[in-house]
């Protein structure tokens, strides 16, 4: 009866709507999505086919690799009876000199939604600005909700909740996880400690959007320089690549500057002890996460890249469906 209720009132909300970042949700509405990704998670498992997108095509436009997104997305509108097309920067014209804006409104006479991965957050703005169908963010430098969409769902599978847990993050802070990360706790009342090295912290402007929104979940906002502080009686630990996509040409200088960072046993001996271990993956074992933390019973990266498709087809039908 409850769920019916919800129906009628939030589904709306979510049609023909842009996905660019977190903090352009609600509350209410983020905890709608995880709902539906675990109900459509549950129905998967039972062999119940939900065909809600019969007929839409996804354009997928990637202007950098990916495993997890591409699969989570393409399967994601197969399973939802849907289409998807991969569009590779290197093949079609955008990639030569094709204006953003143009892109936008051809693909708009093609496709049902665009789902793009690309460097500045700008261009995904400016392609939203333009297009005449929904724009689904699938990472740039600055922000990747759609993972943290799975990782918020993760964590609720685990912990049957997120208002009032600590999760800390432990790395990059300047990047695009941490900024999703940062907005998906303050808007599900959840606490989050980030320790990143100076020069390497969260954007200002994120940290203080996010602190506003806090203010009505009732989360907690911390940014430290101490990796053991950040991590006291975490119930969640994550961590990332030390360099993204774009900044491998650093690797060797920021190898340096975050080694006393890495997430190994020694430093979850202050997380709380049934801690999870989240990453959105691909890792570098070695380098930001300990082999015995990423492969040890903490961990659940496996649940979390499983849950990208159950995240995205939550997501795919709530905008793309009419
Ligand atoms: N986590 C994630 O986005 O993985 P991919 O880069 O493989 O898509
Ligand atoms: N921060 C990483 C995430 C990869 C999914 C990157 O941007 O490369």
């Amino acid at each position: 009866m409850q769920s019916i209720e919800k129906v009628k009132d939030i589904r709306p909300s979510f049609i023909g709507r842009d996905f660019l970042t977190l903090a352009d949700f609600t509350e209410e509405e983020i905890g709608y999505l995880i709902d539906e990704a675990i109900s459509l998670k549950h129905k998967q498992k039972q062999g119940i086919e939900h065909k809600f997108l019969k007929g839409k095509t996804l354009g997928m436009i990637f202007e950098k690799s990916s495993t997890r997104t591409r699969l989570s997305f393409e399967i994601g509108m197969k399973q939802l009876g849907g289409d998807a097309i991969f569009l590779s920067s290197r093949d079609i014209q955008l990639g030569r000199g094709e204006s953003i804006a143009d892109t936008a409104k051809v693909l708009s006479r093609y496709v049902d939604g665009i789902m793009i991965r690309t460097f500045a957050h700008e261009k995904v703005e400016e392609l939203a600005q333009h297009a005449t169908v929904p724009i689904i963010n699938g990472l740039t430098d600055d922000h990747h909700p759609a993972q943290v969409l799975a990782d918020l769902m993760t964590i609720v599978e685990n912990k049957g909740k997120l208002k009032g847990l600590k999760l800390c993050f432990v790395g990059d802070g300047n990047n695009n996880m941490t900024h999703s990360l940062i907005e998906g706790a303050a808007l599900t009342g959840m606490n989050i400690s980030v320790a990143s090295p100076s020069g390497y912290q969260p954007k200002s402007t994120i940290v203080s959007n996010a602190k506003r929104i806090a203010v009505k979940t009732g989360s907690t906002i911390e940014v430290t320089e101490d990796p053991v502080t950040a991590i006291e009686g975490a119930d969640v630990v994550v961590t990332d690549v030390w360099a993204s996509m774009g900044d491998e040409g650093q690797m060797e200088e920021r190898c340096t500057v975050f080694s006393p960072y890495q997430v190994n046993d020694e430093l979850c001996k202050h997380a709380n002890k049934n801690f999870i271990f989240l990453h959105c993956l691909p890792a570098h074992r070695g380098e930001e996460v300990d082999t015995t933390v990423i492969d040890g019973v903490h961990s659940v990266v496996f649940d979390e890249a499983e849950n990208r498709l159950h995240a995205q087809k939550a997501l795919l039908w709530l905008t793309m469906s009419n």
